[in-house]
């Protein structure tokens, strides 16, 4: 007969009492940093704004190096770079663009705001990334980008992806907020497809202050067009003089850049760090017959931006939630589920975009994509069968060992004989 522990969420005692380390992300490095740009721009009169100053210059240059692109130019925020990164398209208002349902909304609003449709392709369930089949499926003579998400630090399988593209003289946004430093065979994601886009925000692997964002590529007119439409449309590279097309600000701060550069040379840590976790944790719990880490498909490696992790409910006495609650109460961080899907929520289910217009939908030829918002039933048990731990570089031996402990007790405690 199997000694099973009292669990903490039946009023036993938890595997962790003590909190598990926050995630530290700014440092002393960071701080002398602001501080010395504090008083360069005293001293000048400058305000942060890049135009005076060097920092987002620096940053650029520096991105593009890193990720191995020709170009890059700095914005406010994700949202900002994906819209930035559309909007070197030109695309006609009614054009559709794939995208992944489970991604956040900062990626599929832009495609809204540029008047385009948004077209969800289904997932591989275990990924969560763009299945390739589903794709082509729903390719029409309309579509003309797919914004290919790397959720959670795995890179999408980008070669099929590519392959379908060309066929479809399609362009490739590659969405990395979430894959800082992943790779896919060998090459680090942003500069595989045509245009890559970062979100910089406070909780991703490298931030530049609170908000940020880059567009990286190698192809110099897009490089052109995303740093107009990042500031207005202004003309740089042209002998217009006058702001050349509709754009908006959204430029980077001088402040956020000098954070940013900095953050940028700890990435390879933090990334190589959080690979040797989610490694330790996979062979602690090798033997658990119930939940196991997400897979991980050949060819890539992750920047873990947080860890999924697989719940086979159909062996176990309760629900997936009830899983992730009870190992929650055993002190450890983890979150039932990451339910982003895009098209449950109300300002693109109910279209609540441009007045009551129901614009861009209301364009009459789209009907037909419309009723491509149908739901994606692997997106679905995706979303139904993962749990998500908020593992990150902070993390030590002892929080790996005991997120193993605790997931092993939930387990002997909930499994189906
Ligand atoms: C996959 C993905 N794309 C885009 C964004 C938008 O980035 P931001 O929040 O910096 O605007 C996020 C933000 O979390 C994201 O996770």
């Amino acid at each position: 007969v199997r000694t099973v522990e009292k669990l903490a969420v039946e009023g036993g005692t938890p595997v962790r009492v003590e909190p598990v380390p926050p995630r530290i992300v700014i440092g002393v490095e960071e701080r002398a940093a602001v501080l010395e740009l504090l008083d360069r721009e005293m001293a000048s009169g400058g305000g942060f704004d890049r135009y005076g100053g060097t920092e987002v210059d620096c940053f650029e240059r520096e991105f593009a190096e890193h990720v191995g692109t020709r170009f890059a130019t700095a914005t406010s925020s994700g949202t900002a770079a994906i819209h930035s990164a559309l909007a070197t398209l030109h695309l006609e208002p009614g054009d559709e663009v794939i995208s992944p349902p489970v991604t956040d909304a900062g990626a599929v609003m832009p495609i809204v705001w540029q008047g385009c449709i948004p077209v969800f392709a289904d997932v591989d369930e275990e990924t969560f990334n763009l299945d390739p089949y589903s794709v082509a499926e729903r390719i029409t003579p309309r579509t003309r980008a797919l914004i290919v998400t790397h959720l959670a630090g795995q890179p999408a399988d980008l070669e099929p992806l590519l392959a379908l593209a060309r066929r479809h003289q399609l362009t490739v946004i590659e969405d990395c907020a979430q894959a800082h430093d992943a790779a896919y065979h060998g090459k680090l994601v942003g500069g595989i497809g045509h245009i890559g886009a970062f979100s910089l925000m406070s909780g991703k692997h490298t931030v530049a202050g609170g908000q940020g964002g880059m567009v990286v590529t190698n192809d110099e007119e897009m490089y052109w067009n995303a740093k107009r439409f990042a500031d207005r449309g202004k003309p740089f590279n042209s002998t217009e003089s006058k702001n050349l097309f509709l754009g908006l600000n959204y430029r980077m701060t001088e402040l956020e850049a000098a954070i940013g550069r900095v953050q940028l040379r700890k990435l390879p840590e933090v990334v190589q760090r959080r690979r040797t976790l989610a490694a330790s944790l996979a062979e602690r719990i090798a033997d658990l017959e119930t939940v196991r880490l997400g897979k991980v498909i050949d060819g890539v490696e992750s920047a873990y931006w947080f860890l999924f992790l697989l719940v086979d409910a159909l062996r176990l006495r309760v629900t997936k939630q009830r899983f992730a609650e009870a190992v929650q109460a055993e002190g450890l961080p983890v979150t039932p589920s990451y339910d982003h899907i895009v098209y449950d929520a109300p300002w693109l289910r109910d279209h609540q975009t441009f007045g009551h217009s129901g614009y861009p939908w209301s364009i009459a030829a789209h009907a037909q994509a419309a009723e491509n918002l149908e739901p994606c039933p692997n997106a679905r048990r995706a979303v139904a069968s993962h749990i998500l731990v908020s593992l990150h570089e902070g993390w030590t031996k002892r929080e790996v060992d005991d997120l193993a402990t605790a997931l092993r007790k939930v387990e002997q405690a909930f499994q189906v004989d």
